[in-house]
């Protein structure tokens, strides 16, 4: 059978990055037309991440010319192929994400390269692969940075995030002693439910004393921080000696402000993580054996809540509503329905 695609799709694109709901619109567009190495995917559901909030405002990693579909993580059905692959065929289901150009997953189809979409087991349905790519890949790759580096226990902020969940769950698998951090008291019952052990709300006027205490006991070595600003200064200086501080997200959108003294004296390190740099670091066999097990654990620790879903044209509804509930599950905007 012929593959009948329309010419025209459904798409939320925006004009400005301001972040305004002025810049912001539903519109109708040409359908990409494939370049060599890409797949053309028909999306089911994209999630919003605080990577797509930095990115509306042009503060992430990556700014795309203008006017552009932002998302940048979704599944569907591969429905094209620019080229022949061994890893993608037609009718497959996938979970994608947007390359560093062009439109990406809030529309009715999506190109990216071949090598951003990631066949999905059988047991894995389009809604969990939609949520698959940026935050279990993150949580798998941070605990394995951390048991490369002699991780004797571990402290994380944000905790209460869909990700933070994640690595509650696979450190308890691994016996990794986690300190978590958050920063409402009606957050601590959250993270409980999920298996935490230990917690700290960091502002509890106890919270420094309290710090010191549990990570002196839980040999805390490895900070693995997404709130950056005074929250996680506080902690890296407080933190045991030698503890090394991996920056992956900055949800203050504050700046680090910390005394020489730690590198010098305590011999702390800070380094940042980002999942693009990370794939990249691995070989194709590497990352598909370790995409492969990360799919494997989606229903027990890499289980995201959805807390709600949204249409297509309801995008920019969807995005506000995400912004005020962040630690209450994930937002889906799904094209079909
Ligand atoms: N570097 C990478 O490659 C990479 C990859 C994936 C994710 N990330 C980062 O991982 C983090 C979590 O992502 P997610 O998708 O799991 O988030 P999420 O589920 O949307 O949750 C965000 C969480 O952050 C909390 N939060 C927001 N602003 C905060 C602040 N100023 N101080 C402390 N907590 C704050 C929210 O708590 P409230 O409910 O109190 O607002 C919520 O619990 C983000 O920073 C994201 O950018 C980085």
């Amino acid at each position: 059978m012929p593959n009948i695609l329309p010419e025209t799709m459904k798409a939320l694109e925006i004009t400005e990055y301001s972040g305004e709901s002025s810049s912001f619109r539903f519109i109708e567009k040409q359908v990409p037309k494939l370049k060599e190495g890409q797949a053309l995917v028909k999306i089911h559901a994209s999630s919003i991440n605080p990577s797509d909030l930095m990115f509306f405002r042009g503060l992430y990693g990556i700014k795309k010319k203008l006017p552009v579909v932002p998302g940048f993580e979704g599944s569907g059905t591969v429905v094209g192929l620019g080229s022949a692959s061994s890893s993608l065929k037609l009718g497959d289901r996938v979970a994608c994400v947007a390359g560093y150009l062009g439109d990406g997953t809030f529309a009715e189809y999506m190109a990216t390269d071949i090598s951003n979409c990631i066949p999905l087991l059988d047991s894995v349905s389009l809604e969990e692969g939609a949520m698959f790519f940026v935050n279990p890949l993150t949580a798998y790759a941070l605990l394995e940075l951390a048991k490369n580096k002699n991780s004797t226990g571990v402290v994380q902020t944000a905790c209460a995030s869909a990700l933070g969940k994640m690595i509650i769950r696979l450190a308890k698998g691994r016996n990794l002693p986690l300190l978590n951090i958050v920063r409402r008291e009606d957050q601590i019952e959250q993270v409980k439910a999920e298996g935490a052990e230990f917690v700290l709300n960091s502002s509890s006027p106890n919270f420094d004393k309290e710090f010191i205490k549990l990570s002196r006991k839980l040999k805390i070595n490895y900070f693995i921080d997404a709130v950056g600003g005074e929250v996680a200064s506080k902690i890296f200086q407080l933190s045991p000696a030698e503890t090394n501080m991996v920056s992956y997200g900055n949800l203050s959108e504050e700046s680090l402000n910390i005394q020489p003294g730690v590198f010098i004296f305590q011999k702390k390190t800070i380094e940042g993580f980002w999942l693009n740099f990370w794939i990249n670091s691995l070989t194709p066999e590497e990352f598909s054996a370790h995409s492969k097990e990360a799919q494997q654990l989606l229903k027990s620790y890499f289980k995201s809540d959805i807390n709600k879903r949204f249409k297509l044209e309801s995008g920019f509804e969807a995005i506000e509503y995400y912004k005020n509930n962040m630690s209450a599950g994930k937002i889906l905007i799904k094209p079909e329905d």
